[in-house]
């Protein structure tokens, strides 16, 4: 049964875990179909990669309690920062050439409104900071020092978010100092996009960056343009993946602006991603990009470089309990 925003406004919330029971698709692998899916104007979430199926269940059970994209995309991220099994993202994310953890992230809103913060250490959630930063400060973007003092009188608390294990994995790559290759464990983010019962479109996008990248890089992820970017009239996207190759084509920015000229979603992501195959013709099969997309109507798009390796997290009415779907790619 698909349910229309207004429908599932009046639903019993206790009905919808009901039927959430019933369901059986808990990490089931989709394969390329979801981004044809019908639009539908029903709660929804999505996020970049597998490991976005448990932010997007804290991010669904705000939207199923009325709660607006924002909080859902802010705490939906917020599991991810915090899970140390997601290598490069938050806590136990990977660290730079000098063995320093630099957390880079954003969020956008259905005004527009936006915060970001980039190379912030220290603090287990970039992602909050950049909300406050959106919320109590007339800027868009705080750096290094800057966003960490912010963070602090904040109320923020300083940790030592730079695990052992982080460690570990720092020392090994220095014996051999070989480039990292392009996994999600490597440089991966997540993004993630969500639809409010208002039809309120949100998006945030935290990650580590890129394995021991020089001290100061900063990729798309806190970009509001390359690496997320909301038009509430429009829609959404947001990217994972080499940054500077995204950065260079303003990737999400780009799909948003594709899709208010009629594109669909899918094509929309897939017209960025040939986009970057033009302007790295040597070497875009080495890198790994994903996009993704939402449509004000919900409807979802998503578009990967690199032979199936692309894949991402959807979780709405009809996939209560989240599903991955692989995502189609340019070198398919
Ligand atoms: N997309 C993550 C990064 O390049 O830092």
């Amino acid at each position: 049964m698909r349910m229309t925003r207004r429908s599932i406004l009046g639903l019993a919330i206790s009905g919808f875990i009901a039927k959430a029971a019933t369901q059986s698709t808990k990490n089931e692998t989709q394969k390329n179909s979801m981004s044809n899916s019908d639009s539908d104007s029903g709660i929804r979430v999505l996020s970049t990669w597998p490991f976005g199926i448990s932010a997007n269940d804290r991010a669904m059970k705000i939207l199923m309690q009325n709660g607006s994209a924002l909080d859902a995309v802010e705490e939906g991220v917020r599991v991810t920062e915090a899970d140390p099994s997601v290598t490069s993202v938050g806590y136990n994310g990977s660290l730079d050439r000098d063995g320093r953890l630099t957390l880079d992230a954003c969020i956008m809103d259905h005004r527009g409104m936006c915060g970001s913060v980039a190379c912030l250490e220290h603090i287990k959630h970039p992602i909050s900071v950049a909300r406050a930063i959106m919320e109590h400060t007339p800027h868009v973007m705080l750096v290094g020092s800057g966003a960490l003092q912010f963070a602090e009188d904040k109320g923020f608390m300083r940790e030592n978010i730079v695990t052992e294990d982080a460690l570990r994995r720092w020392n090994e790559w220095k014996q051999s100092k070989a480039v990292p290759p392009p996994t999600p464990e490597n440089h991966d983010t997540i993004g993630m996009l969500a639809l409010d019962s208002k039809g309120n479109l949100s998006g945030a996008c935290t990650t580590s960056g890129l394995s021991y990248k020089l001290p100061g890089r900063v990729g798309d992820s806190p970009l509001i343009g390359p690496g997320l970017y909301v038009d509430n009239e429009i829609g959404a996207a947001t990217a994972t993946g080499v940054g500077e190759a995204i950065i260079r084509v303003v990737g999400s920015f780009l799909i948003v602006e594709l899709m208010r000229s009629g594109m669909e979603p899918e094509a929309a992501c897939k017209e960025a991603v040939k986009r970057i195959v033009k302007k790295h013709p040597e070497s875009y099969s080495s890198l790994q990009i994903g996009f993704i997309a939402i449509r004000k109507d919900g409807k979802i798009g998503a578009y990967g470089m690199r032979k199936k390796e692309f894949s991402y997290s959807l979780t709405d009415e009809q996939y209560p309990q989240g599903t991955v779907v692989s995502a189609p790619s340019w070198l398919d």
